[in-house]
């Protein structure tokens, strides 16, 4: 087995898991529908969650509807090819209307016909020291990626955006710059856990199903990590070991605001927050790193 991250194509600088220049142009002339739905996201940020949440609210809070299949088969991850597998794009274009789609694409690289169609846009951003932390064991565990190295070098891949998906750093940047020119509701990972049924409220709203306070709380319900976790359709168990190892470290980890603490040393936490500060100054958007 060839593994799919050797293919990988350098565009414009941002490494993504696809072959060719052909499957790029096949990804940017992907025509999106105007009842689509699409959750974007740089990894790691809450997508499984969120991709939950939002097929729950389209299920009025029916758990056994959500579980008809595992999460990547629900929502097509657009970009994603693994060679001999059904691409990201099959999926979608073999799929009933309305769709719901995945991306972890920057804005500059997502298909145009999406913003030209005006689809509503779910991008949920998590703040980037915990989201390094969740990369670094994902990259660990999925044998698709490239291994991410010691902690220390990935530390610092992770700030020189050498990672899948470019730069942590223009991606939320890139996407709240354009909120208020699209139909983007910009949320964020640290809000969902502080408040869950506020933001699943809020999810509601967007996507246009009103639901009921008991409906409400049955999503909460159904999407708290530790549910999550055990769910086999949510948590990513079905992917053959080849491609995850959740031995190595388990898709869903921990789940929490702040584990950052726990691997950034303090003279990394100091390099980290001043170039955070660098790289940040030119935006509004701001970050809770803990509770
Ligand atoms: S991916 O591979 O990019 O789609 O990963 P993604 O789903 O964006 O992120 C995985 C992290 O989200 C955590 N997660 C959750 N946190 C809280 N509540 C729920 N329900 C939940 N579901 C997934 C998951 O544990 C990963 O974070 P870490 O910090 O690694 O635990």
């Amino acid at each position: 087995h060839q593994k799919y991250w050797e293919l990988f194509y350098d565009h414009k600088g941002i490494l993504q898991p696809t072959p060719t220049c052909e499957a790029w142009d096949q990804i940017c002339n992907f025509q999106a529908k105007p009842d689509d739905l699409l959750i974007a996201t740089y990894p790691k940020a809450g997508t499984t969650w969120t991709e939950e949440i939002v097929d729950l609210i389209q299920n009025k809070g029916d758990a056994e509807k959500s579980k008809r299949a595992p999460t990547h088969i629900r929502i097509p991850f657009i970009e994603l090819i693994i060679p001999g597998m059904e691409s990201g794009l099959e999926q979608a274009n073999a799929m009933l209307s309305p769709r719901t789609l995945k991306t972890h694409l920057p804005i500059d690289l997502v298909p145009p016909s999406f913003l030209e169609k005006n689809c509503k846009i779910i991008y949920v951003a998590r703040n980037p020291k915990d989201s390094m932390v969740s990369y670094y064991h994902f990259q660990r565990m999925n044998k698709g990626l490239p291994d991410p190295g010691t902690w220390e070098e990935y530390f610092e891949s992770f700030l020189a955006g050498k990672v899948c998906w470019g730069s942590w750093y223009d991606h939320v940047k890139g996407w709240w710059e354009a909120k208020d020119q699209y139909r983007i509701l910009y949320l964020f990972y640290e809000d969902m856990k502080k408040n869950p049924k506020h933001e699943i409220q809020k999810l509601a709203e967007f996507i246009g199903n009103n639901l009921d306070d008991e409906v409400l709380d049955k999503i909460v319900y159904h999407t708290s990590f530790d549910v999550m976790k055990l769910n086999p359709m949510a948590n990513y168990s079905s992917v053959p070991t080849e491609f995850m190892d959740h031995s190595i470290s388990p898709f869903m980890r921990k789940g929490t605001v702040g584990d950052w603490k726990n691997y950034f040393t303090v003279a990394q936490n100091e390099r980290f927050d001043e170039d955070y500060k660098k790289k940040m100054a030119n935006t509004s958007l701001t970050f809770h790193f803990q509770f």
